[in-house]
């Protein structure tokens, strides 16, 4: 979602408007702003692009020097107008802009119920203003206690940014959704994202988890949660709009790349209940009428779906197929109303797995979507939908959208598990404890010295002619990701097969110009892959192996070890991949390939 705050003196609604329209990029689907003007806080919001509120405030302007806006990619709730953001409390006084999820806030409602509060939507930013307004008369109109006090109250993640009809000022607090603050001469800015504040000011102050800040026209005040002064550098931005667009990265794909631990706590974020092993996915489909499951799905999200055939059989004990839908949808599937086939799709666009689930439909099968963009046609035809909530992802390649759609694949097996009883509470607890880790993990594997690690194994075997990737188990379809995502965006041919395959057949190919990735990190299965790795050894082949830290064993035999943070095998095919992007990606640039635009490649393939 798209923030953008303003105090000072220029007209605020210009300001927030042309702020909001540098987030673009972002994709939304309603947008609103607040303007405190002579009369009070004037809200306008609509459903729908930008344009068409920036229309309606041409119609009736608003005028005044203070206002917050904000551009929603829904992700909970429709994008209709009472959805859109700010929200403002019954008498007016108070609005609020919210991104994330509050995951107490059943029990924060019925608390505020019970002490008179009205409510007029489902929306947990709702709940958030009640709450802010309810401290703010015991606080005795003090805005920032009244903020602080509200929030020690609120589990969850999010970004708020609020203000008062009695005060010039703005506050706001982070925790997951970045907020980045503008210094002027006179005047302040806040936004999700630099591009929006680069018209203005190029000195920017970014905010941490847990800070919360203070806007006045002259100036700013950072405190923690529990109000103790944080001092925060003030960066100069030396970037172009283009540049800023990808947040300094030299690439959109490097950007989403790093964006993966924030994208991966978004999927994960409200779902799993630690203490009772239980998982919490919205869907109203019933887990016990499914006798089959059939993935189906195109590219990368295509090895998503192996991933989940191999997560759900393991814990959910029901057989699982996956077929690309270009195949599935001509061969007459054997499909019936006990069958459950899930659709997994970045864009929801794709024509491919568009008609397969149609011809899934009219075969009786119930549907399922686990996609990430809302409002995509995918998710009008499908019984239900799982969104992965990655967010926009631009380049070409997908990365962000992977891991979240595997993280997705996870939370259903464990769904299935618990529901079908095939998977107990302790087991279950321990694999969602294992999943609630993974933001961490992909973090951790994005260290500079892991990286610097990659780009040096890149840059050594970037001339080879082909590639050979090999894995087993949950880790078999990353070897297929990482082989596809080298041959998209390096043009270098690169090939992926079960580790125990190879020597039925790949064998012959290998000599000594054949660089071998195996995914080598913890598995009960580790001493066959290590016995693979000594075969392709033995044929001078060369070998760079993905290894579990510390792990010396398998190490060994290794030419070029990338070592990764250990995790628990069910979850480590997403860590294992960031090693594989982060391979591809290097070699591709020290190619001087394009790789937010490689050649003959769509993001969104509508034709079939
Ligand atoms: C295109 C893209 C791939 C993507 C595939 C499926 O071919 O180039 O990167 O994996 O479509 O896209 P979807 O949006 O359905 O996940």
């Amino acid at each position: 979602c798209g923030i953008v705050g303003y105090v000072g003196f220029r007209n605020a609604r210009d300001v927030l408007i042309d702020g909001l329209s540098k987030l673009e990029y972002r994709g939304y689907d309603s947008a609103g702003v607040a303007v405190r003007t002579e009369r009070g806080l004037e809200v306008r919001k609509k459903a729908g692009k930008l344009a068409i509120l920036a229309g309606d405030l041409e119609q009736q302007p608003l005028a005044g020097t203070l206002g917050i806006g904000h551009t929603r990619w829904a992700t909970h709730g429709l994008p209709n107008d009472a959805n859109a953001h700010p929200h403002a409390t019954e008498d007016g006084r108070l609005v609020i802009i919210h991104n994330g999820i509050i995951e107490n806030y059943l029990p924060l409602k019925q608390g505020l119920i019970a002490r008179g509060h009205a409510f007029r939507s489902e929306t947990d930013s709702e709940v958030l203003a009640h709450l802010i307004e309810e401290k703010y008369a015991q606080a005795n109109g003090d805005l920032e206690v009244a903020v602080r006090t509200a929030l020690a109250e609120v589990r969850g993640a999010y970004g708020i940014v609020v203000t008062h009809v009695d005060h010039r000022e703005i506050v706001a607090a982070r925790t997951v959704s970045p907020l980045v603050m503008g210094v002027g001469d006179g005047e302040m800015f806040l936004a999700s994202d630099v591009p929006a504040l680069l018209a203005y000011t190029r000195r920017v102050v970014y905010l941490h988890d847990g800070d919360l800040v203070v806007l006045g026209q002259d100036g700013y005040r950072i405190t923690d949660l529990s109000g103790n002064p944080q001092t925060r550098e003030l960066h100069h931005i030396e970037w172009d709009a283009e540049a800023a667009e990808k947040g300094g990265f030299d690439t959109y794909m490097l950007k989403e790349i790093y964006e993966q631990p924030s994208a991966l706590t978004n999927t994960l974020m409200g779902r799993l209940h630690d203490d009772t092993g239980e998982v919490d996915l919205d869907i109203d489909l019933d887990p016990s009428s499914f006798k089959r499951i059939t993935i189906i799905a195109c590219g990368t999200a295509y090895y998503a779906g192996l991933v989940g055939e191999y997560l759900i059989e393991q814990l959910a004990r029901v057989p699982v197929e996956v077929d690309v839908a270009s195949e599935y949808r001509y061969r007459q599937p054997l499909v019936s109303e006990n069958t459950l086939v899930i659709a997994v799709s970045q864009s929801g666009e794709t024509i491919d797995t568009l008609e397969a689930i149609r011809e899934a439909k009219r075969f009786g099968a119930q549907t399922l979507g686990v996609i990430n963009a809302k409002g995509s046609s995918m998710t009008r035809e499908v019984d239900d939908v799982l969104y992965i909530h990655a967010g926009p992802e631009i380049g070409v390649a997908s990365t962000k959208a992977y891991t979240a759609q595997v993280s997705a694949m996870l939370m259903l097996a464990l769904w299935l598990g618990r529901a079908r009883g095939t998977l107990d509470a302790e087991k279950g607890a321990e694999l969602l404890r294992a999943a609630r880790e993974l933001p961490r993990l992909v973090e951790e594997s994005l260290q500079p010295e892991r990286v610097a690690n990659i780009e040096r194994i890149a840059d050594k075997y970037k001339r080879a002619r082909d590639y050979l990737f090999l894995g087993r188990g949950v880790n078999a379809p990353t070897a297929l990701e990482g082989a596809l995502k080298l041959k998209e965006i390096s043009y270098i041919h690169a090939e992926a097969y079960a580790a125990g395959e190879m020597k039925h057949g790949p064998i012959a190919l290998i000599d000594e110009n054949l660089p071998v990735v195996v995914v080598a990190t913890e598995s009960f299965l580790l001493e066959k892959t290590v016995s693979n790795i000594q075969e392709v050894k033995a044929r001078s082949g060369k070998v760079i192996a993905v290894v579990s830290d510390g792990d010396e064993e398998a190490a060994r035999y290794a030419d070029d070890v990338i070592y990764v943070p250990r995790a628990h095998e069910m979850v480590s095919p997403v860590v294992n991949v960031v090693a594989l992007q982060l391979l591809s990606y290097y070699t591709a640039t020290l190619l001087g390939r394009d790789v937010d635009k490689p050649r003959n490649l769509a993001k969104s393939v509508t034709v079939e």
